[in-house]
């Protein structure tokens, strides 16, 4: 089930982030993205809390800013639907694309976005806190009109 998030999932969510992500987040960092989101989704099992995805809305787009399946259940489709929802919901709210920054090497990252649409948009150089350069993509949501 994909659901709204509750404030009680911080938790689990903060745990899925620090096992995603490699180099580490430091834990400010996420909870200054919860905080900054409009939209944060969790992907539930039976009220374990498995993934989620945080989107904070700009002027006419909306970006997505943090986005992490729990290991163990990674590539299950459990990434492609929190995807999806957020995107009919980014949809619904009027916006005209979706951005998103993600690693050169999260290769397995770029091809789930690519699937859904997305193009890279720019490279962004030493975009990380380790110096790794970031792709920016983007969503149409115009495309399919
Ligand atoms: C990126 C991530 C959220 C995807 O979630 P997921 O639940 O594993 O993804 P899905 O099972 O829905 O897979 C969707 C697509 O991802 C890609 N994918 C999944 N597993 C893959 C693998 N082992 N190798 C390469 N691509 C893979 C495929 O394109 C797949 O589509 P397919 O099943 O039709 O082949 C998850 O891998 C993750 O949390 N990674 C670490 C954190 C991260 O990189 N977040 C994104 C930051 S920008």
């Amino acid at each position: 089930m994909v659901r709204e998030y509750s404030v009680r999932d911080f938790k689990d969510i903060l745990k899925i982030e620090e096992e995603a992500f490699s180099p580490k987040n430091p834990a400010y960092d996420l909870f200054v993205y919860l905080s900054h989101s409009n939209d944060l989704l969790v992907a539930d099992i039976g009220g374990k809390v498995v993934g989620y995805i945080a989107v904070m809305d700009m002027n006419d787009s909306s970006k997505i800013i943090s986005f992490a399946v729990k290991k163990e259940f990674q590539g299950y489709g459990i990434g492609s639907l929190l995807l999806d929802r957020a995107i009919e919901r980014i949809r619904l709210r009027g916006k005209r694309s979706v951005l998103l920054e993600v690693r050169v090497s999260n290769l397995r990252a770029q091809n789930l976005y690519k699937k859904k649409g997305f193009k890279v948009v720019d490279v962004i150089h030493g975009y990380y806190r380790d110096g790794e350069s970031a792709y920016l993509m983007a969503l149409n949501l115009f495309d399919d009109l």
